[in-house]
């Protein structure tokens, strides 16, 4: 059988910051609430001229350094986001060209901040199926563009960013490594929970984020641990038995109180909120490429992905690495 494993990671974020400080002079907010909340405390926010692909492709080229690879080994992009840089083409193409490949293919995919899961379990089936070889996996977002910045409930919450990992088919008995399991899920009756208020069929327009954060929690943890369950039914794993947690950081809470009801020990949880915010379908891939590079997740670590998001969607992958 073939497995999809882990070649290597790459990030990208925009040099500039904004602080919780920053934000405090826009809004009424402070230091002491963004935190205690969220444990956010600064996030990084593309420059007026970056576009998502911009920050695509430098964490596209990040994770080609560190797999030790040339784009033209590449035969599929799955980029996952919820901010395009236009309506159509695919913002995956802009990357494609951007890296100059022009064999294979490659597409946009969107479940919100789920979509980095979402984007992971698709390669994944399309190199288990032998259709393709190498797959550069990506989430890459500039939630910037679609926040209401006069809102203070969700403008402290967000981020910009992109993170890449390529996966490679191997055969298996390749030390046991690759994605040993993916698990999906959506529940489209939360669709108003979390949603942009405008869009090309619906008003023309971008829209601005909006959001039941109270609900939003709600449903979070139930969620996350229903799906990793799956992932540890799968597959014979626990939480004795994971490396490292690496979950959708979108909250400090969420993610405590999800590593807590699955008895995930603290020191296995990797935590990037607070410097990046909540950057979406980047936020996993993000946190993965700065476990790896101050070397934490090592080969033969077994890695847990957890995310929820808008949809409601939410998905789980377990990876020996
Ligand atoms: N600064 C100061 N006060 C604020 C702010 C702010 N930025 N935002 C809201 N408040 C006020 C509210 O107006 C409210 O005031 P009131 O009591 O006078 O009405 C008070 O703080 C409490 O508001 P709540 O919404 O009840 O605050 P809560 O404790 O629920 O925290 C939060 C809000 C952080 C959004 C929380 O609900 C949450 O984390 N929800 C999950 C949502 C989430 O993480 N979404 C991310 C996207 S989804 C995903 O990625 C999975």
């Amino acid at each position: 059988a073939i497995r999809s494993v882990v070649r290597g990671v790459g990030a990208y974020l925009p040099a500039r910051m904004l602080t919780n400080a920053d934000l405090a002079l826009m809004v009424d907010t402070s230091d002491e609430w963004i935190v205690q909340r969220t444990g956010i405390r600064t996030r990084h926010i593309a420059a007026d001229n970056e576009v998502t692909s911009d920050l695509a492709l430098a964490a596209a080229r990040a994770a080609l350094a560190d797999a030790g690879l040339e784009p033209g080994d590449i035969d599929l992009i799955v980029l996952a986001t919820s901010t395009p840089d236009n309506t159509f083409p695919a913002t995956a193409v802009s990357v494609q060209a951007g890296l100059g490949i022009t064999h294979g293919a490659a597409f946009d995919l969107q479940a919100v901040c789920s979509g980095f899961v979402f984007a992971l379990a698709t390669a994944d089936n399309f190199l288990k199926s032998g259709a393709y070889k190498r797959c550069l996996v990506i989430g890459a977002e500039t939630f910037s563009r679609i926040l209401d910045w006069s809102d203070r409930t969700t403008c402290v919450l967000f981020g910009d960013g992109a993170g890449a990992m390529v996966l490679e088919a191997a055969t298996d008995g390749a030390d046991g490594r690759g994605v040993l399991t993916t698990h999906l899920r959506s529940d489209g009756r939360h669709k108003n929970k979390l949603y942009v208020d405008g869009g090309v069929s619906s008003t023309r327009s971008v829209g601005f984020l909006r959001m039941e954060g109270r609900e939003v929690f709600r449903h979070a943890v139930g969620m996350i641990t229903d799906v990793i369950t799956d992932a540890f039914d799968a597959t014979g794993e626990s939480a004795q038995t994971i490396d490292w947690f690496v979950p959708h950081q979108a909250n400090r809470r969420i993610i405590d109180a999800s590593a807590v009801k699955l008895g995930i020990a603290p020191e296995k949880v990797v935590i990037t909120v607070d410097q990046h915010g909540n950057t979406s379908a980047a936020s996993i891939p993000l946190a993965l490429a700065a476990a790896h590079a101050d070397g934490r997740i090592k080969k033969g670590d077994l890695v847990l992905l957890e995310a929820m998001g808008g949809g409601f969607t939410w998905g789980s992958a377990l990876i020996r690495w």
